[in-house]
Parts: C-alpha cells; sequence; structure tokens
C-alpha cells in the first residue's frame, strides 16, 4: 500500500491499526480482539476510553529486559552530558535495568505498592528516567514535578497525589521545602535524594529517619525486580498542566495504550531503528521528556543522549559539539530554543560535523519561519525533514505531524497530517464540522491509545475541560486551518493559557500567585508575543496603595511569583492599573488589555460595553511607567 494511502487506511479503522502496533510489544497476557472501547458523548454516560482491554504487560520490562534479551545489554542506552564538558558517561542497557531494578526494590522495600504515587522532583540526570522507570516496574504511579516549580508549586502537587516517598537530588530545593513545612513531613515518610557534589551535604536541612542518600540506600539491593504485570488501564503515571481555570490538573495516563503510542510514534515520526542515536533537549519534568526521553527511544531500543546542562554554555555551540561527539542522527528541540541560537550566529552551527543527522524535529509551540527555515538551511544543511509535532500533555503523544517521508510535503512552521490512527476534525464555533480550507477549532473525534483517561481525583473536571465545549469530541484548546492540501496549521491557544517557551502556563494560576501578595487588589494576566519566548507574560496589577507604584513592588511581585510557582511564571511586564477595563456585568475585557499591551491602541475596538471607559486613558498614561 503506497504510505498516502495506508495513512488513511489507518483513520479510517483505527482499532486494527493499533492492535497491529501493539504486537510489536511483549504482553504477558495478550489483550481481548475487540480490544477498544470508549464513550465522548456526555448524553450517554460519563466519558471513557479503553485499550487493549484484557492485555497485561509492563513498560519497563519493554523498554528494558526485551533488548537486553535480545543481545544489546552492552549497547549503551544514555549517553550523559553534564554542564560542564567532559563530565560525561555512558550507561548501557543492562547497567540501566540493572539500576532501575534496584530502586524497584528499595521502592519496595518503603511498602510503595502497585497504584500508589511516588514524586520525582530531579534535575535532568540519567536518575530521573531511571527513577521513572523503576516505578512502572512494581507499578508505582510516578509523579515527575518539574525542577524549575518552586517549592510551594511541589508540595502542592505531592499533597494532591496523597504520595509518602519522594526521590529528589540535593542539588535541587526539595529537601529544604520538606524540613521547613510540618505539614509534607507528616505525609512524606522517605525522601531518596541523589547526591550532587557540588553541594556539600552539611548544606542539606537533612530530617535523620526521613531522608535517605540514593548511592548508599539503592546500591546494596538486588540488581534484578520481577516487573509487576500490569492491566492495559492500569495507572502509569500521573503530570500535573496548567489549564485555564483553577489549580494544576494531574493529567492520568494508563499503561498499554501509552506504550503503544509513545513506541510508534517514535517508530514512525522519528523513524527510530534499534541501535540509532537520539538526542532530545527536552526535560522529564514535561510530557515531552516522559514520552520522547523517557519511554519511546528505550520502546525503541534506540541510544539516548541525556543532556544536563545550559544549550548556551561553555558558548551557543554545545548542543552541535554534542551531535558531532555522538553522530546524532535524530535531534528533537523546541523552537525557543532554536530562537535563541540563531541570534547568536550561524559560525557556532557549522564548526561542527552535523552529517550524521538525519531528521529534525521541533515541538511545543509553533515555529516561526524564519526559526524552521535557520534549522532546515543552516542546522540539517538542507537535507533533513523537520517534523514539527503537534500533541498535548493530555494527547501523550504526537497527534498531528508532517511523515518524514518523501511523499509528504514539508510547509515551514506546519503541523501538517494527523499521525496514524488519529481522527482529527476542524469544528466552527458551534461545533460543527468543517470540510475542506478555513479556520477554525482543532477537535478529535475518537480514542486514541495514549489519551489521557481521566484528572486525578477529579473526572467532572475532565469531562468539563475536554469534552463538553464540543460534546462528543475532545476539545484541544487549540485553534487551526487547514489549507488547499488538506495540511492543519496550529493557530494557538483559544483559551486563558500562555505559552512561554513551550512551558504551558495559565494566567488564572499567575493572577492567582499575584493576588496572594498583600499589596495587590486585584490582577490580569495576559500572553504578548516575544520573540525567543514565543509568549511572555504580561500583568496588569492594582494595588491596594498606588502609591506604590515603584519598581520596589514590582519586584516583590515578581518573587511572589516565583515563590508560588516558578522562575518560568514571572511576568515579563508589570503594568499598574489603579483599575481594569471591565463590562458592565463586572467581566475583565481582555482584548483591550492585549490591545495595550501590543500598543496597538488604536485598534482597540468596540468599547462602549466598558463599564468606565477613562480606565482605558489611565492604563494608557501608565504604560512603562
Ligand atoms: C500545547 C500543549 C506537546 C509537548 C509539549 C507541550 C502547543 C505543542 C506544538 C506545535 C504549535 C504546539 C499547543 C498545545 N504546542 N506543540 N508543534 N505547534 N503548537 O505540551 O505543555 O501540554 O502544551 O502546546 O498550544 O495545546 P503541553
Amino acid at each position: 500500500m503506497d504510505p498516502v494511502n495506508r495513512l488513511q487506511a489507518s483513520i479510517d479503522n483505527p482499532t486494527a491499526f493499533w492492535a497491529k502496533m501493539a504486537s510489536n510489544y511483549y504482553w504477558q497476557t495478550k489483550w481481548v480482539d475487540n480490544h477498544t472501547s470508549y464513550n465522548f458523548n456526555l448524553q450517554k454516560g460519563p466519558v471513557f476510553a479503553e485499550f487493549f482491554r484484557g492485555g497485561r504487560t509492563n513498560i519497563s520490562f519493554n523498554c528494558l529486559d526485551r533488548w537486553v534479551m535480545a543481545g544489546r545489554g552492552n549497547q549503551p542506552c544514555f549517553l550523559f552530558e553534564g554542564n560542564d564538558i567532559g563530565h560525561a558517561y555512558v550507561m548501557t542497557y543492562q547497567n540501566v535495568l540493572d539500576e532501575v531494578c534496584r530502586v524497584a526494590n528499595w521502592l519496595r522495600g518503603q511498602g510503595v505498592v502497585k497504584g500508589e504515587a511516588v514524586t520525582i522532583y530531579m534535575p535532568m540526570v540519567c536518575e530521573l528516567p531511571i527513577a521513572m522507570l523503576a516505578c512502572a516496574r512494581i507499578g508505582a504511579v510516578h509523579s515527575v514535578v518539574f525542577g524549575g516549580f518552586s517549592s510551594d508549586s511541589l508540595a502542592q502537587r505531592i499533597l494532591d497525589c496523597q504520595g509518602k516517598v519522594v526521590i529528589t537530588a540535593s542539588a535541587t530545593s526539595t529537601l529544604l521545602t520538606l524540613a521547613v513545612s510540618a505539614l509534607w513531613a507528616v505525609q512524606v515518610q522517605r525522601v531518596l535524594c541523589l547526591e550532587d557534589s557540588s553541594v556539600p551535604r552539611e548544606a542539606c536541612p537533612w530530617q535523620p529517619g526521613r531522608d535517605v542518600w540514593w548511592r548508599e540506600e539503592v546500591a546494596q539491593r538486588p540488581s534484578y525486580c520481577a516487573p509487576e504485570w500490569m492491566d492495559s488501564e492500569d495507572r502509569l503515571f500521573l503530570l500535573y498542566t496548567s489549564g485555564s481555570t483553577g489549580k494544576p490538573k494531574g493529567v492520568v495516563h494508563t499503561t498499554g495504550g501509552y506504550m503503544v503510542a509513545a513506541g510508534v510514534t517514535c517508530r514512525y515520526t522519528f523513524d527510530m531503528q534499534p541501535g540509532d542515536i537520539y538526542f532530545s533537549t527536552a526535560d522529564c519534568g514535561w510530557i515531552t521528556g516522559h514520552t520522547y526521553l523517557a519511554y519511546g527511544p528505550l520502546l525503541n531500543g534506540v541510544t539516548s543522549v541525556v543532556f544536563a546542562g545550559v544549550p548556551t554554555y561553555p558558548d551557543a555551540s554545545r548542543v552541535w559539539s554534542i551531535i558531532e561527539k555522538h553522530k546524532v542522527r535524530i535531534f528533537y528541540t523546541a523552537p525557543t530554543l532554536l530562537r535563541s541560537l540563531l541570534q547568536m550566529g550561524d559560525h557556532h552551527v557549522k564548526k561542527h560535523d552535523r552529517s550524521s543527522l538525519r531528521i529534525l524535529g521541533s515541538v511545543g509551540e509553533p515555529i516561526n519561519e524564519h526559526a524552521w527555515t535557520w534549522f532546515h538551511d543552516v542546522c540539517g544543511e538542507g537535507r533533513c525533514p523537520i517534523v514539527d509535532t503537534w500533541w498535548q500533555t493530555e494527547t501523550g503523544a504526537h497527534m498531528l505531524t508532517p511523515q518524514p517521508g518523501s511523499w509528504c510535503k514539508l510547509k515551514p512552521g506546519c503541523a501538517s497530517v494527523p499521525f496514524f490512527g488519529v481522527q482529527t476534525v476542524m469544528l466552527d464555533a458551534n461545533g460543527n464540522e468543517q470540510d475542506g480550507p478555513g479556520e477554525g477549532i482543532l477537535a478529535i473525534k475518537s480514542a486514541w491509545p495514549s489519551m489521557a483517561r481521566t484528572l486525578h481525583g477529579d473526572h467532572d473536571r475532565f469531562q468539563a475541560t475536554y469534552f463538553a465545549p464540543f460534546n462528543g469530541y475532545y476539545f484541544t484548546g487549540d485553534g487551526c486551518r487547514r489549507d488547499e492540501d488538506g495540511f492543519i496549521w496550529i493557530t494557538g491557544r483559544v483559551d486563558d493559557v500562555i505559552n512561554v517557551s513551550g512551558h504551558r502556563i495559565g494566567t488564572a494560576e499567575v493572577e492567582g500567585a499575584l493576588t496572594e501578595h498583600a499589596g495587590c487588589a486585584e490582577a490580569a494576566v495576559i500572553g504578548i508575543d516575544h520573540p525567543v519566548k514565543g509568549q511572555a507574560i504580561y500583568a496588569y496589577v492594582t494595588l491596594v496603595d498606588s502609591t506604590r507604584h515603584d519598581d520596589k513592588m514590582r519586584k516583590e511581585l515578581m518573587d511572589h511569583v516565583r515563590r508560588a510557582i516558578g522562575p518560568f511564571a514571572v511576568p515579563e511586564v508589570v503594568h499598574w492599573a489603579p483599575a481594569l477595563p471591565k463590562t458592565r456585568s463586572g467581566k475583565i475585557m481582555r482584548r483591550v488589555l492585549r490591545k495595550i499591551a501590543s500598543g496597538e491602541e488604536k485598534e482597540l475596538g468596540d468599547i462602549s460595553t466598558l463599564a468606565e471607559p477613562s480606565v482605558v486613558d489611565t492604563l494608557l498614561k501608565l504604560r512603562g511607567v
């Protein structure tokens, strides 16, 4: 079958496609033949999705044991590159399996049982995916919290998932967090800490009896741990993400479907073959690191670079030097990194040999044409296709992407076509499916294996967020445009979610953090275009005391957000707003705020519905103050 027909056939009959794919993995018990069922229609009862019903497997077995048993135990699994040049080492598949088993045995020793949550808060070192795989080995549900989140955010997530064990590193601020707060000390019974040699032990606020060192504790455990055979629909992990309202949501992913989609998307989008060298700059704190660093590459027997450094240290050529050193074949990164490197000049790229590269990938936000062309022409020497992968924490794996085969046209900045077996549709504002070229809302019509099954502890919110807006469809939150060729272009979020350097953050969360500050009466946050970050956070703040419109107050507010959420959520701009533009019913007119922020006050549009039109003039006067 030619590739286009093959893609269409998989979309017409996803169940058959996924069953065929799933048979490439090891199942301790095979699934039943009609393995899928789902409901997206709220009128017909609760939303659910189920894949590979009756099947039992273990993802760590498929990632590790399978390759060791096939004679690939000595093949490198992780190629570690630290921040300092020369701080590098290799872990083979056998090494990783042994360490995963030791950590798994340690976890079992703490009484961690199948289904129980374990929080992981670590920098991007090999032990992070190892800890994830160790949880998966025994059926514990990992919840990785990105190392850039503050201790408050970490604490909130630990409380929500009720985990009693935390795995961390002395390079992070966890121990301090846990020590200062009596509340978590009650709940968290054990902290496994990976020692960072640059942080003296005395500097760690250690709690004897609760806190233990990884190297001391894990080394003593046996290097084999029998995998827990998990039902296909048993939970694999939780990952918290931001939405347009309320507190972060614990997105739940399950075992079988996620495993198959992670493996298969790597196989096709990146054309991965066992032994390939792959480099992703993703962090396991986000979904990209889960699917395209921890799980997907290992499911394909690939060797992955694990880079724990800063891409501009010692200079802007670092990633290209890694690509040369390890002869990387597939390189997957984010537009924000490309835009920051692009500014520093082509010589950083060109001084390194990139002839090993075959496929380039982009993820996390729309990639502008300039960055795309630079990536394609300069970095990839014009010979490597760019796969611009659109997907989300909730989708678990690629949903839209060009296919790297020559039959698929490459269009700069275009997420292109659905992945095999994925039924995407474009809806109008009333929820009607649109055919042909045009603009609309991107939705998904039927279940796919790696879709989120629920939000931890809140199935109502899951339904309300993703299925109620357009009953019968999964609502992505993104707008899209379809061109003459049927290719799909992502136009950005249609809800109150901002994408800063590929990090998703809800405006409501930043507003909540600002208003927690005693001096802040009200706040309204919007996203504005930013040349490197894609979007930046722009905050309008109403102070309790307007005589405090000064830089000191600004700094206090920014520090407050840093503590409440993390450095990446700190507003780029704080614009004083003695009052906010509101409708007579009290709704903030964000459209007006966006125009003022971007200097387009001439195009404010209809402001006759404003309760107090003079607010606009006041805001314009205070711009840049
Ligand atoms: C949101 C999901 C997907 C893993 C990293 C982010 C935006 C993601 C693209 C792309 C345009 C993209 C969307 C999406 N996004 N990839 N290739 N082109 N936009 O995961 O934190 O769950 O964010 O990121 O707006 O909804 P996330």
